[in-house]
C-alpha cells in the first residue's frame, strides 16, 4: 500500500496546477460542458487536487465522486471544496482501487480523472480503466503520469545512477500490481487507444526553481529514500550526493525539472464532433 500525506499532496498542489497541459485541460473542460451531466469520478483523489482545478470552470450542475483508499485524505478534500462544488454535489467513496475499480465505476460518469495516480498502476490494472470507461462511455482524464525524466542542474557525477535507480524504484508494487511508473502513460495511451478512444499526450513537466525550496528538499528525500531501498547505489555516496543538493538548495543555485506526461482519452463520437 502507498501511503501519501496531506503535506506533501499540499506542499506538490501548485506545482501540478503549473505543469498540467493547459491545452489538455481545456479540452477536458469543455468535453465535460459540452455533456448532459458533468459528472467526475476522480480515483486517487488525495485531498482533491483535481476537483480544485476544474471547478471554477464547470457548470453548477457539476457532481464528483472522489475516491481514495485513505480516509484521511477524503476528509481534507471534503473540508477544502471550492464554492462551485457544493458539499450536496459531492460524494466521498473509501476504496482500495486495486480490489474495487468496477465497483467504483459501475456508477455512470462523464469523465474519470486521475493525477498522479497512473504511475503506481500495473498494466493490467489500466486495462480494467480502459475497459470500464469505454463500457461507461466516459471520457479519461490522466494528468502529471511521472515519465522517467529528472534532472537537476548543475549536473553531478552519480546523477545518472540515481536518477536509474530512482527509476527502478518507480516500477516495484505500490499496492496496485506491479507499477508501470515511468511508463504509465504511454501503456495508458495504447490501452485507451485500442478501447476505441481518440487519445492526446501531451508534456506536463515540473520545474522546481530555487524559490520552491521546500519541495526541493521534500522531493529530494523522497529520491534519496527510494534510491536507499534499491541498494542500486553506495550509501555513502548517496549520502554525499544528498549534502551537495541540499547545499545547493539553501545557496538557491538548484533546478530541478520532473518529467510528466498528461493523457486525455476522449470516446471516439465526440472527439469527430467536434
Ligand atoms: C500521488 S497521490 C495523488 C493524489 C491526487 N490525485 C493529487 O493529484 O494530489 C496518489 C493517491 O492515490 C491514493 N491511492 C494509492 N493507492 C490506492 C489504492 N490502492 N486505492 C485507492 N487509492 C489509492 C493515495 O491515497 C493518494 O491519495
Amino acid at each position: 500500500m502507498s501511503d501519501f500525506s496531506h503535506d506533501w499532496l499540499a506542499l506538490r498542489e501548485p506545482a501540478d496546477r503549473l505543469a498540467r497541459d493547459p491545452g489538455l485541460l481545456d479540452a477536458a473542460v469543455e468535453y465535460l460542458r459540452a455533456g448532459r451531466e458533468p459528472a467526475v469520478t476522480d480515483l486517487g483523489c488525495g485531498t482533491g487536487s483535481t476537483l480544485r482545478t476544474m471547478a471554477s470552470r464547470l457548470p453548477a450542475t457539476q457532481r464528483w465522486r472522489l475516491v481514495d483508499h485513505s480516509p484521511a485524505l477524503l476528509d481534507r478534500a471534503l473540508e477544502s471544496l471550492p464554492p462551485e462544488a457544493g458539499r450536496d454535489r459531492v460524494e466521498a467513496v473509501v476504496a482500495d482501487l486495486d480490489r474495487d475499480l468496477e465497483r467504483v465505476l459501475a456508477e455512470p460518469a462523464a469523465l474519470v480523472t486521475l493525477s498522479a495516480f497512473l504511475d503506481l498502476v500495473s498494466l493490467a490494472w489500466i486495462d480494467r480503466l480502459a475497459r470500464e470507461a469505454a463500457r461507461l462511455r466516459a471520457g479519461v482524464y490522466a494528468a502529471l503520469n511521472y515519465d522517467g525524466r529528472s534532472g537537476c542542474e548543475p549536473f553531478d557525477a552519480l546523477d545518472p545512477q540515481v536518477l536509474e535507480a530512482f527509476n527502478a524504484h518507480q516500477r516495484r508494487d505500490k499496492g496496485l500490481g506491479s507499477a508501470l511508473g515511468p511508463r504509465a502513460a504511454e501503456v495508458a495511451a495504447e490501452s485507451l487507444r485500442s478501447a476505441g478512444f481518440e487519445v492526446q499526450v501531451a508534456r506536463a513537466d515540473w520545474r522546481v526553481d530555487p524559490d520552491m525550496a521546500e519541495l526541493q528538499r521534500q522531493l529530494l528525500a523522497g529520491w534519496v529514500a527510494a534510491v536507499a531501498e534499491t541498494g542500486r547505489v553506495d550509501a555513502r555516496a548517496l549520502a554525499g550526493w544528498h549534502e551537495r543538493r541540499l547545499g545547493q538548495i539553501e545557496r538557491k543555485t538548484l533546478r530541478l525539472v520532473v518529467g510528466h506526461l498528461d493523457v486525455l482519452a476522449l470516446p471516439a463520437a465526440h472527439a469527430a464532433s467536434r
